[in-house]
């Protein structure tokens, strides 16, 4: 029973993430940046995470042609699926459709966890966008761990699965 979280991001807020998956599984699980090390043997695994970013209501290109090109295979998996992103509304949840409908629907999870901003690393364009977007000119935390818990608790992650 092995768990791989693959993910995507910019600055590293779904990185940080995956990484605390990984500690409340009890380091039983794999972490892949997509963006990084694009070939994954998915056999390997039978819970399958996938965990990206949104930036102007899109997530990372890497991760979408990932499910597109592994759907078939990812649809036989234990999914969990999340994305780190800033909406407060009811709209944040449409984010997860970003992975694809047909994953979405058969996923044990699927959370919205938040999100940072690491003001420093943003060039111009996104300093802009981001006070167009949300008024926001520094650096924050605001990730959501009760979402992270119930996550964990839905895709029985502590167990080791
Ligand atoms: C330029 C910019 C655009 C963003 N656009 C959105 C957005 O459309 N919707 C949203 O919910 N969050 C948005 N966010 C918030 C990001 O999703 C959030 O900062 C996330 O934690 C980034 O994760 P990463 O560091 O792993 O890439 C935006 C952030 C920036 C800097």
């Amino acid at each position: 029973m092995k768990t791989a979280i693959i993910y995507t991001t910019k600055y590293g807020s779904v990185k940080k993430c995956a990484e605390i998956l990984k500690e409340k599984t009890g380091g039983n699980a794999d972490t892949y940046n997509l963006q990084e090390s694009p070939d994954i043997r998915l056999e390997d695994y039978d819970t399958i995470i996938l965990g990206a970013s949104v930036y102007v209501g899109r997530i990372q290109k890497e991760m979408v042609d990932f499910c597109l090109k592994n759907n078939t295979l990812l649809i036989l998996k234990r999914i969990g699926l999340f994305v780190c992103a800033g909406e407060k509304s009811e709209k944040k949840y449409e984010y997860l459709k970003l992975f694809r409908e047909n994953i979405l629907n058969i996923s044990i999870s699927n959370k919205v966890f938040g999100d940072e901003i690491y003001y420093e690393k943003l060039n111009l364009l996104e300093k802009i966008t981001l006070f167009i977007l949300k008024g926001v000119r520094k650096s924050y935390s605001n990730l959501d761990s009760e979402a992270i818990d119930e996550f964990v608790t839905d895709l029985d992650l502590l167990k080791g699965h």
